[in-house]
């Protein structure tokens, strides 16, 4: 897909979120590092100008390397982009001839230019197409929508969305669905917003977290954070950094469970559960508490708000298998075939 030049005018760039705290904690910077989540390359760069002798950066999204091709080439060789899921970062670096890595960063989630092009369908702000695809392919907004049964659309509006009206908007997209198919994000945030008290002022946009519940089903988010924290922990040499950025409750929980329960300090053994074996640490965690945004970045850049930042130091201890619903992550048995 070739990038639209109106588009891509209207849409400003991508603030890297929590940059300066990453860069601070992993100085100096050398050896091989993978970007998970490449966006604008924020963080690729940083890390490159920080004295990176390589960087993989890795992106589910197309888009994002031909906005690059602008700069790209004044790092050649340093900056080998790869379309594809950090979920599987172990295998995409091996194909790079990247064995041990030095250090990993993922910043979670959608990027400002995938919410801000409307006919990406993420944002209920500005009328566009329900897709919220990250990777343009696979199983859209609009499937969902218009294909899943009232108690699976309920399931990820509670589970993914934390909605408490999960159930009446699921009841209300059914029934509008019989008209016609829903296939628009401002149709859908009208139906979401009919089900719920007008918000207060202050308060979020009713349809705020039916959006976020159906943006993470259809690109499968939190099955890939608990892959991507799995895979870096076999991509990691010992001694090397990894740094997640996230944005809401759902994934912090996941990173917070993983490094917690990968660097000894998971749920001990009691004596109604005296069983609990406990693991050699495969992590040394660098943060206990999770860093936010500076006052001076959040007015900067109100998508810090949200931000939280963990990171961690690999261990020499060899990884092992991870238990998802340990980490975290909802019990939600979605095949995509919708
Ligand atoms: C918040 S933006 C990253 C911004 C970047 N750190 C920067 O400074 O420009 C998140 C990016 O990660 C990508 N992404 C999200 N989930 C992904 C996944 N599972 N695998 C690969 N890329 C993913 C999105 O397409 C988006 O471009």
């Amino acid at each position: 897909m070739s990038l639209n030049p109106k588009t891509a005018a209207q849409t400003a760039s991508h603030i890297p979120v929590l940059l300066d705290p990453i860069m601070d904690a992993i100085a100096p910077v050398s050896g091989v590092w993978l970007d998970g989540t490449f966006g604008a390359g924020g963080y690729s760069r940083a890390l490159l100008d920080a004295g990176a002798e390589r960087v993989l950066a890795v992106d589910r999204d197309p888009e994002v390397f031909e906005r690059a091709e602008r700069w790209a080439n004044q790092y050649g060789a340093r900056l080998v982009m790869i379309a594809g899921e950090f979920g599987q970062l172990d295998l995409l670096a091996q194909r790079e001839n990247a064995f041990l890595l030095d250090g990993i960063v993922l910043d979670i989630g959608v990027s400002s230019m995938q919410i801000d092009q409307a006919e990406r369908g993420f944002s209920f702000m500005q009328d566009g197409p329900l897709d919220m695809r990250m990777s343009q392919s696979g199983t859209s907004a609009s499937d969902i929508v218009n294909s899943a049964d009232e108690k699976t659309l309920a399931d990820i509006l509670y589970q993914y969305g934390e909605e408490r009206a999960s159930r009446r908007i699921a009841h209300k997209i059914i029934e509008e669905r019989k008209t016609s198919p829903i296939i628009n994000t401002t149709r859908l945030a009208a139906i979401i917003s009919s089900c719920l008290p007008r918000p207060k002022p202050g308060q979020v946009h009713p349809a705020t977290r039916s959006f976020q519940a159906l943006r993470i089903a259809v690109n499968d988010e939190l099955r890939q954070l608990v892959d991507g924290l799995c895979a870096a922990e076999r991509a990691l040499k010992p001694g090397g950094v990894l740094a997640v950025v996230t944005f809401h409750s759902l994934e912090d929980r996941i990173v917070k469970r993983f490094f917690q329960a990968r660097s000894g300090d998971g749920p001990r053994g009691n004596r109604f559960a005296p069983d609990v074996e406990i693991e050699a640490p495969r992590f040394m965690r660098l943060t206990k508490k999770a860093i936010t945004a500076s006052p001076a970045e959040m007015a900067a850049n109100p998508r810090a708000r949200s931000a939280k930042l963990r990171m961690a130091r690999r261990l020499n201890t060899p990884a092992g298998p991870v238990d998802a619903a340990e980490m975290g992550l909802p019990n939600l048995a979605l095949d995509g075939t919708f």
